[in-house]
């Protein structure tokens, strides 16, 4: 349980709030480059700022301010021009600095009065990793964008998907620490939306919880794993400071401001050994729903789907006042206590836990990931075939979020040979 200011201190992220401080420090994922690719401006709020991601015509990327400092027109409909971006009200031009490059008029009308170097607009940094469009909106020196390990792996099928959820990210994040939850919101829903009643998952028996450098990982025995299990040797990750990370797939939870929450997902799936070497010209990128187009009710047929729905269920931001927390809760306490303990240190001008700095470290930032060996050598055709194998239903089908369009899975499909009906 917690009062309503801890409450609020953990989920404001707007500016000057001391978390939104704290999130600044480091670089989020904000968009996906096959997006920009198609339409090279996107409107776009992040921790309750109003902003204009852009990919401009000599192909770097910005992020602007969304409002024009002029007259306050909206950048969201500028021209990409070679280096920024142009304002399509009266064309003052701006480039990924903030600084402000040409005022048609002003610098036709009075050029001697260099009016435009009076002007700046806010502009955040912009990176390109992995397919994703990273965003740092905090100051200088901003860390490295982590060069997490899987984004090294070769051989591998890659998309994003991102969608917005309406509640604030924290209940998102308290998800990425919460073994439990997987038993009742996946197992056993999977069971009773199947129309039966039973039998039911198995159940946990103990939970683990282990801090490390970039996250706290969780860990599991259930009925059917044991302490040998690496389930429990290795476990799942709490990444810090807002992601889940499984091994085959990252979620971000990206706070959009306090009442929504970008959920963006970067998954990988091995490509089988007979289909190496395989290379993935652009990574995918789609948009997933999280409510049914035809009767307005919340899609629950997919992982995350149930995820979502579990969050929104908390209402738009939960009421920890009336909670009441047991022993599976365990990682939720440590992680509230530790980025209570964070913003006191970004308070006092410190660096907040698992930010990357050092070049040489960030040629591959390891993880505890316990299928390594799978993620780089792939499956044999013949465990591809295997529906038993326990990685199989996430190979063969995308089970993650509803929405995937046909060109994506007809590129899956084609990269993962599930088209073959040859047994070579
Ligand atoms: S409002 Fe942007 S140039 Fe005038
Ligand atoms: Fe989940």
């Amino acid at each position: 349980m917690l009062d309503h200011a801890t409450n609020r201190q953990l989920c404001e992220t707007g500016p000057g709030t001391p978390m939104g401080e704290l999130l600044r420090r480091y670089w989020h994922p904000v968009g996906a480059v096959s997006e920009m690719e198609k339409e090279p401006t996107r409107r776009i709020r992040i921790m309750g700022e109003d902003l204009v991601l852009y990919r401009d015509l000599s192909g770097g990327y910005g992020l602007l301010e969304r409002h024009c400092p002029h007259r306050r027109a909206d950048l969201g409909f500028g021209y990409v021009e070679e280096c920024g971006l142009r304002c399509s009200y009266h064309g003052w031009y701006f480039d990924r600095t903030g600084a402000c490059l040409e005022q048609p008029f002003e610098d036709t009308a009075d050029p001697d009065s260099r009016f435009r170097d009076k002007i700046r607009i806010t502009a955040y940094p912009v990176e390109a990793k992995a397919g994703l469009l990273w965003a740092y909106l905090g100051p200088e020196p901003a860390p490295l964008v982590p060069t997490w390990e899987p984004f090294t792996w070769e051989n591998g099928f890659c998309q994003i998907v991102i969608s917005e959820v309406p509640c604030n990210w924290f209940q998102c994040q308290e998800n990425s620490i919460d073994p439990v939850h997987f038993e009742w919101q996946h197992d056993n829903w999977r069971v009773r939306a199947s129309g039966a009643f039973g039998p039911y998952a198995p159940k946990h028996l103990k939970l683990g919880f282990d801090e490390f450098e970039f996250g706290i990982s969780y860990k599991r025995v259930r009925e059917n794993t044991d302490e040998e299990h690496p389930l429990w040797t290795v476990g799942r990750n709490c990444l810090w400071p807002n992601a889940l990370f499984t091994g085959d797939h990252f979620e971000w939870r990206v706070p959009i401001d306090d009442g929504n929450t970008l959920s963006v997902g970067w998954f990988f799936n091995p490509v089988p050994q007979d289909m190496r070497p395989f290379r993935q010209n652009d990574i995918p990128a789609w948009r997933g729903p999280v409510r049914a187009a035809d009767t307005g009710e919340w899609i629950t047929s997919h992982v995350m789907n149930q995820d979502f729905a579990a969050w929104v269920g908390q209402g738009a931001l939960a009421d920890r006042s009336r909670e009441h927390l047991g022993r599976s809760d365990r990682g939720v306490i440590m992680m509230r206590r530790r980025f209570l303990d964070d913003i006191e240190v970004v308070a006092a001008g410190g660096d907040p836990k698992g930010l990357v700095r050092d070049p040489l470290v960030n040629n591959c930032v390891t993880l505890p990931i316990f299928d390594r060996e799978f993620f780089c050598n792939g499956p044999t055709r013949e465990e591809l075939r295997n529906p038993n194998h326990q990685r199989m239903r996430s190979m063969l089908d995308f089970v993650f979020q509803a929405g995937q369009p046909a060109a994506v899975r007809a590129a899956y499909v084609a990269a993962m040979g599930l088209d073959r009906n040859d047994d070579t």
